[in-house]
């Protein structure tokens, strides 16, 4: 069970003892724990399976956002993300609505949709009645493609068929609803879109085109909301300020992607450090977000009848805990472990709460202090980095600056120069 770390000391101590306190918290087993000591933790041999014409690896650092509670249960989160901010922001979100139960979540199923096209059907409407009769046949078909996925409770849920104006005539999309459980499930879709093509072919008198997945995951919705006192906020006319603030993101498309990019900058991080697919759920976000013809927030500010301000956020996520790099890539499942999930749902849910505690956090500083305050206090050890300090030069060089008040590549490589003349 993980305790509540505290979050001023937590972020006070060094990496080592902020990992010591992570693996005491979690009761991580000794395996996970010893591959995040090493920070260099993916082996050639692992990274040369996972990709083609691997040459090297990347390291990004991974943070844990602390005072997380989820649906009543104490969270600690990992996100692997090179901003600054991003970290800071979550917990700082999470300790702030810890008076009011912090985040409840929810979500739509663990449903993907595989496309199957159709073109050259001389009767569209016939055909998709056709198919829509075969619906027993369609389901053994694609129920035979994975019995692991049967044994595990999921399989073929049921199908659509859509007919679809495009620049060259009707098409006929077929789709099948498939319950991946705990993967995300690509490959088990993918399978059996390609399985059932030929038969699709045969009964439309059509031609097949393109057998795969769609990103628009609208059948496997992450839901999650907070709210906040406004004592813990610093009062009603900041969070009036952010309603208004997020009111710009539900009708103009350029702060809209702002604000989405930040969310996402959450969202991302725990995708990423747990071996899910980043680009999927980018890219299932922000079809979401336009789902009604223009592009828009993918959150919810108002005022709740106590007077707190209220925070909602719903967004397809398909992630799984099973297959892929989740299991292949060992950090991720150390990391995976690391969040105690159950399983791929009580993932995604975390996930959306992590996506509207930065999304507060965001909009909290942009109506408070403005975002660069603290951003640049954690850019100056960039700066003194890409300046050359190490070790203890990097804060010497960074309250140098802050003296001097300059961030700047110029005044980092001088403050060094005097740094290293002194001592
Ligand atoms: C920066 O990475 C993200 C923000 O721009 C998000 C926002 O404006 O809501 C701060």
């Amino acid at each position: 069970m993980t305790q509540a770390l505290d979050a001023g000391v937590f972020a006070a101590l060094s990496p080592e003892a902020r990992l010591n306190g992570v693996v005491e918290a979690t009761g991580l087993s000794d395996a996970s724990a010893a591959q995040l000591r090493e920070p260099s933790n993916l082996a050639p041999d692992v990274a040369n399976h996972m990709i083609e014409n691997m040459i090297s690896t990347i390291a990004i650092p991974v943070g844990v956002a602390t005072g997380m509670i989820v649906d009543g249960r104490e969270r600690l989160v990992p996100l692997a993300i090179e901003e600054t901010s991003i970290v800071g922001f979550v917990s700082d979100a999470a300790a702030r609505c810890r008076a009011t139960g912090g985040f409840s979540t929810s979500m739509s199923g663990t449903v993907m949709i595989a496309q199957v096209q159709v073109l050259g059907v001389a009767n569209p409407h016939a055909a998709r009645l056709e198919i829509l009769a075969r619906e027993e046949e369609i389901r053994a078909i694609c129920d035979g493609c994975d019995s692991v996925l049967l044994e595990h409770g999921g399989g073929f849920r049921g199908l659509e068929v859509r007919l679809v104006e495009s620049s060259q005539g009707m098409m006929l999309v077929l789709h099948l609803l498939v319950d991946t459980r705990d993967a995300m499930g690509a490959n088990t879709v993918n399978t059996m879109a390609e399985r059932l093509a030929p038969r699709i072919g045969e009964w439309t008198k059509g031609t097949v085109l393109l057998r795969i997945l769609s990103n628009l995951a609208d059948r496997r919705l992450a839901r999650a909301r907070a709210a906040w006192r406004v004592e813990d906020i610093g009062g009603a006319q900041v969070r009036d300020a952010m309603v208004s603030a997020s009111a710009l993101a539900a009708s103009d498309p350029y702060r809209a992607a702002t604000n989405n990019k930040g969310i996402m900058n959450g969202i991302s991080a725990v995708v990423l450090a747990t071996g899910n697919d980043t680009r999927a759920v980018e890219a299932g976000a922000h079809a979401f977000a336009a789902r009604e013809g223009s592009y828009r927030s993918l959150s919810h500010w108002e005022v709740d009848p106590e007077g707190n301000l209220s925070g909602a956020i719903e967004l397809p996520m398909a992630v799984g805990t099973v297959g892929g790099a989740t299991r292949a890539h060992p950090t991720a499942r150390a990391l995976l472990e690391l969040t105690q999930v159950s399983g791929a749902e009580e993932l995604a849910r975390v996930i959306a709460a992590v996506g509207l505690a930065q999304n507060f956090a965001a909009l909290h500083a942009l109506c408070t202090d403005g975002i660069q305050k603290g951003h640049m206090a954690r850019h100056a050890a960039n700066v003194a980095i890409e300046a050359g300090a190490t070790g203890p030069e990097v804060e010497a060089v960074v309250a140098a600056m802050a003296k001097r008040g300059t961030i700047s590549a110029s005044a980092a490589r001088e403050a060094l120069r005097s740094h290293r003349e002194e001592a």
